[in-house]
């Protein structure tokens, strides 16, 4: 049944306290049990959407502890000890104190700092935060600048966790020349908890394995990773990410009166870059498998978020949006994750189909700053209805708006009060 918005408020609130740990909000009970990355960034909105800042600023502080020396931000933080998690730290071995993988995930806390910043109704808070997070914000930038640029200048995924869309149709090429860990039995923990048939098959853990012992055997150097993993691409969706956080943090410090150097550059190239990689033959934008020197051609609603980078044209954007209500005449609610029209969609399987509120909030975004905010407003209110019908859960048939995958899923929690319920 629908919940009201007063209820979802407090439903929302309740599974960000529960999946509160110290100082940092785990994604979902058992399933994800460490800090993640990306997650980060909507968590903290959602705390600050709450009223409850100190928990906001603290989500982020607590995620740049993790950062290595050379700016990189792992995707993974394995504050506590924990058996519910499979690859932990002793598969990663990265040896970096605290303990993490060795890989990024897109810097969407980058934004989020810029927005709590901006919204902080006690200025020296926001003051004394944003100058806090400042060089460890600026430094996760300078690293993709520095060490991730492909031959478009896009910004390279070296595995398919990175690019937070794990098991997405468009890395199954690259995926398939990557190597896979056959003689291990996978100790894999996700299937406990969620149906098997909704997350990523064992086929794609054994190669996902197989690239991080590619990485760790070159001893996690981040500098290296875009020339020595066997799977390097150049994401769009990673690269939008970057481009509108290098913007975000620029107007912040512009506003703080910090040392913003460099950011702006950051900003335009790759805006410039995830044009370059606009595919003119499917009419979407593409990522570039840089390793078989060829667009990706599967087409998934990583291509939609160039609109958050503010990086489509009136023109592209029409043409996206002209395949987008195609593929909404065959599923019930959207947005699909990817093509419902390929033989590789799979409604209820994680990045190969389903709705995801993070990927609707960020298309969303961009569509009412592409002047369509009716658009922008209708996957508001279906969003909204496939939450208030089925509760927070990580992700959503788009067949028939079940709710599946993880339940009491964090970012969606946290959406639901920075979007879904924001007046
Ligand atoms: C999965 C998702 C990834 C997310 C993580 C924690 O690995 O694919 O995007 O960050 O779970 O929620």
């Amino acid at each position: 049944m629908a919940r009201s918005n007063d209820e979802l408020r407090a439903g929302a609130l309740a599974v960000l306290e529960k999946n509160r740990r110290s100082r940092y909000t785990v994604p979902a009970e058992g399933l994800y049990p460490y800090q993640w990355c990306w997650d980060s960034g909507p968590i903290a909105l959602g705390w600050a959407a709450a009223g409850r800042w100190d928990e906001a600023w603290t989500e982020l502080d607590t995620l740049l502890e993790g950062q290595w020396s050379t700016g990189m931000v792992p995707h993974i933080i394995f504050w506590e000890p924990s058996p519910d998690y499979f690859p932990g730290p002793d598969v990663w071995e990265t040896e970096h104190d605290p303990p993490t993988t060795g890989i990024t995930q897109p810097p969407l806390p980058v934004t989020a700092a810029a927005r709590l910043f901006h919204d902080d109704p006690d200025r020296d808070r926001a003051r004394t935060q944003l100058a806090n997070l400042w060089p460890r914000l600026v430094a996760w930038l300078r690293w993709v600048d520095r060490a991730r640029r492909g031959p478009h200048g896009a910004a390279v995924v070296v595995h398919p966790w990175e690019s937070g869309m794990d098991n997405s149709p468009r890395w199954d090429a690259a995926l398939d020349r990557c190597p896979s860990k056959t003689h291990e039995r996978l100790e894999r923990r996700d299937v406990a908890t969620v149906s098997a048939k909704e997350r990523p098959t064992d086929a794609e853990y054994r190669r996902f394995l197989g690239i991080v012992d590619v990485l760790r055997r070159d001893g996690w150097d981040t500098e290296r990773q875009a020339e020595v993993s066997p799977f390097a691409i150049e994401d769009v969706m990673f690269t939008a990410i970057t481009c509108r956080a290098a913007g975000d943090l620029h107007a912040a410090g512009i506003a703080a009166g910090l040392d913003t150097d460099g950011l702006a550059d950051i900003e335009r190239t790759m805006r410039d870059a995830i044009g370059a990689l606009w595919d003119q033959k499917t009419g979407w934008f593409q990522s570039f498998d840089v390793r078989a020197e060829r667009p990706v051609e599967s087409l998934t609603a990583g291509g939609l978020t160039a609109l958050w980078a503010r990086a489509s044209t009136p023109e592209q954007t029409e043409e996206q949006l002209r395949r987008v209500d195609r593929w909404m005449r065959i599923v019930e609610h959207g947005i699909p994750s990817s093509d419902p029209t390929d033989v590789t969609f799979e409604p209820r399987r994680y990045w190969r189909g389903p709705v995801w509120v993070l990927l609707n909030w960020m298309i969303a975004d961009g569509l009412a700053a592409a002047d369509h905010e009716d658009r922008a407003e209708g996957l508001r209110v279906t969003t909204h209805a496939l939450v208030a019908d089925a509760g927070f859960c990580e992700y959503f048939d788009p067949t028939n708006g079940e709710g599946i995958g993880g339940q009491g899923f964090s970012w969606t929690a946290a959406l639901t009060l920075a979007w879904l319920t924001a007046d």
